[in-house]
């Protein structure tokens, strides 16, 4: 079933053609064709450290246990984009340690496992307005906590996270492998859209490949609220501390 449309330009050649691209829920029986559309797309990346490919069993293992992933597809039916959603107490509960989430908010949370997209569709903000779209389809089945971790490498995938309001709010090695055995760097973003925390706009501007300083702000309580400009830099900010009546 259909989930609505989205207009996008296509990269063909040297020029920008206008498309429809359909939304709907990836259904069991396209997940090796969904497989090959992340294989040839992951082969393409400059830096293959930013998604995670997994052996297709792991990678649909999740899916096929608590997930949802979104496809958009053009208008010959072939799948351009892949939004993967999992509930987080299902897949990568440990996340919520790795920022020390309090009790209260650790229920029904989102994982946004991944996402790619089609060289000839990226600059579209595809990333963005699907997390829009999915925000207000789960908000109405009682959703509104995600999580996801994000390379510091990943500079568009970090622009648009923190642009949906996925604060920063940890940095640890992930997903250790045989070239990589301590893992990578992620952040560990989360958002509640619930909330209505207002900052205190200290506004402090780190380097994203300055992982001790992110690591020891974070210790005292910052959180990663936006990319500079020139998306060289995170800048971190805090709730404001308690007035309290001292006498
Ligand atoms: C992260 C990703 C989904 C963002 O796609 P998107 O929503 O289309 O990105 P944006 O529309 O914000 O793109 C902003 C700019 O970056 C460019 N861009 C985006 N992705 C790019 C890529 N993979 N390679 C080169 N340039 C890219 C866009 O063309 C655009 O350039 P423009 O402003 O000159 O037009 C996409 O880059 C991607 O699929 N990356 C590989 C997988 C990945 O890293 N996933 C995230 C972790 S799971």
């Amino acid at each position: 079933m259909s989930l609505g449309e989205l207009k996008v330009f296509k990269l063909e050649g040297d020029s920008k053609v206008e498309k429809t691209l359909t939304m709907k829920w990836v259904q069991k029986e396209e997940l090796d064709n969904l497989y090959d559309f992340m294989v040839r797309n992951y082969n393409m990346l400059e830096n293959k450290e930013t998604f995670l490919l997994q052996p297709k069993e792991e990678m649909f293992e999740p899916f096929q246990r608590a997930g949802k992933i979104l496809g958009l597809y053009d208008e010959e039916n072939n799948i351009v984009a892949q939004r993967y959603l999992v509930l987080l107490d299902k897949y990568n509960p440990e996340l919520m340690d790795d920022i020390k989430l309090s009790s209260s908010e650790r229920k029904d949370i989102i994982y946004l496992k991944s996402i790619l997209v089609d060289r000839a569709y990226t600059g579209n903000k595809l990333q963005y307005r699907t997390l829009e779209i999915v925000k207000d389809i789960l908000a109405k089945r009682g959703y509104y906590k995600y999580m996801s971790t994000i390379s510091p490498f990943n500079t568009f995938s970090l622009n648009n996270a923190l642009k949906g309001g996925l604060q920063i709010r940890g940095l640890v090695k992930k997903y250790p492998n045989e070239e990589n055995v301590d893992g990578v760097w992620r952040y560990i973003n989360y958002l509640d859209i619930r909330s209505s925390n207002k900052m205190a706009n200290e506004n402090i501007e780190v380097d994203r490949l300055d992982i001790d300083t992110q690591i020891e702000l974070m210790s005292k309580g910052y959180i990663g609220k936006q990319l500079t400009e020139d998306r060289e830099r995170i800048v971190y900010d805090r709730l404001p501390t308690e007035k309290k009546i001292v006498c």
